[in-house]
């Protein structure tokens, strides 16, 4: 079948995969509000495109943390690629580094920091679980180090496992021929059945739920990378984050799978962005399928967005060639939408090409300045 838009994976993958690997990948948590939400919220913005621009020349280019990337869309961590696809996380490495992206390896990723690395050249970020074991956080920043991943997202809205319900029922657990390889051999990399989802008693036993601002620090103390917080979503932890020296933030509810009833990300991302006042860099991902999503989130300020689900779908439906393809279908679909917005480059994209539903208060620019 022609694949045609990111979102037909999905299907596909539903069908290849195991009810429970396919449910843990596809699900969000309880209700699942903040998941409908996350798209929804999309079409809640609309576009104020300009015309008579010569758009013959689109450049998309970009730079994140001083990488220079061939677009501003980028791999999230996504835990377990393997139960998608045997080639898991070494096809995902491949797919970013052949379209010029970045990839963020999960710290639960089923293929070690030093496997990744061993795909060949590209720019990867290491996303950062905190075990209650510091030496062991410590060893595995180091390796990531070592591994010459750039920088490190550090997940900050997972002090325990969000309730997902699917997982719960399927008594979710990692098949037994997979481990998560970072943590091989220090008796961490299963995750067994319980009584419960197996990740959800997992994080209870392993993950550090006292983990605050001074941890921010610690972390410093520990690694010159640059840190990213994934998983603001107020103005008051972007400015908390600046001060305690993140590099940058991630707006994400982390594909609502933990705290449901929050905001989608689009809509919180504005007001992370003006408390941010320009002194980092504000990402953000959840529920970005489509071209237009990606330039929604520019245009409300974003450096960039980064992708989760279409990559293991796409994985599992195709592996290395469909995670290069959703990376190729999200680049055509937003050159196009720049184009038809009348944007060159990424710095051409503003405020004043979108109008969103919670706009009615706001003055449209003024007139009769033509800006051309
Ligand atoms: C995730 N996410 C995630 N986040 C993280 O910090 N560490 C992790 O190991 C994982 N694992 C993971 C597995 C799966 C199957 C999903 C769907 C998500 C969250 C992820 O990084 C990102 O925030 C969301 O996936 C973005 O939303 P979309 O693109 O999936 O809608």
């Amino acid at each position: 079948m022609e694949i045609t838009n990111v979102m037909e994976y999905e299907a596909i993958a539903k069908q290849k995969l195991p009810k429970m690997i396919y449910d843990y990948y596809a699900s969000g948590a309880e209700d699942q509000w903040t998941l409908q939400e996350n798209r929804n919220a999309f079409s809640r913005i609309l576009f104020r495109p300009r015309i008579l621009i010569d758009v013959s020349k689109i450049d998309l280019t970009t730079t994140v943390l001083g990488f220079k990337m061939s677009m501003p869309i980028m791999i999230a961590p996504t835990a377990m690629q393997k139960m998608a696809h045997p080639d898991g996380e070494y096809a995902t490495a491949r797919a970013a580094s052949a379209a010029g992206t970045i990839m963020t390896l999960s710290s639960w990723a089923t293929s070690s920091v030093e496997e990744v690395a061993s795909t060949g050249p590209g720019i990867r970020f290491f996303q950062l679980y905190v075990h209650k074991d510091r030496n062991l956080v410590a060893q595995l920043v180091r390796r990531a180090e070592r591994a010459d991943f750039k920088a490190i997202a550090l997940t900050v809205d997972t002090p325990r496992l969000g309730r997902r319900e699917a997982d719960i029922k399927n008594r979710f657990s990692l098949p037994p021929f997979l481990t998560l390889k970072n943590f091989e051999g220090l008796d961490l990399g299963k995750i067994d059945k319980t009584n419960d989802s197996g990740l959800a008693s997992y994080v209870a036993g392993q993950i550090d739920r006292s983990l605050s601002w001074k941890d921010v620090k610690w972390l410093q103390t520990i690694t010159k990378l640059p840190i990213l917080l994934k998983g603001v979503l107020t103005a008051e932890d972007a400015r908390l984050a600046i001060e305690a020296g993140a590099a940058g933030i991630i707006v994400s509810n982390h594909g609502a799978r933990q705290l449901d009833y929050v905001p989608a990300t689009i809509m919180a991302l504005e007001e992370v962005v003006k408390a941010a006042q320009g002194q980092v860099p504000v990402f953000l991902d959840g529920g970005v399928r489509r071209g237009t999503d990606v330039f929604k989130a520019l245009a409300l300020g974003a450096s960039g967005v980064f992708i989760g689900r279409p990559v293991v779908f796409s994985l599992a439906a195709d592996g290395e060639a469909g995670v290069r393809k959703v990376l190729q279908i999200l680049h055509d679909e937003f050159e196009l939408t720049m184009a038809l917005c009348g944007c060159r480059s990424l710095k051409e994209i503003t405020r004043d090409h979108i109008v969103t539903e919670w706009d009615h208060c706001r003055r449209l620019p003024p007139l009769p300045s033509a800006r051309l």
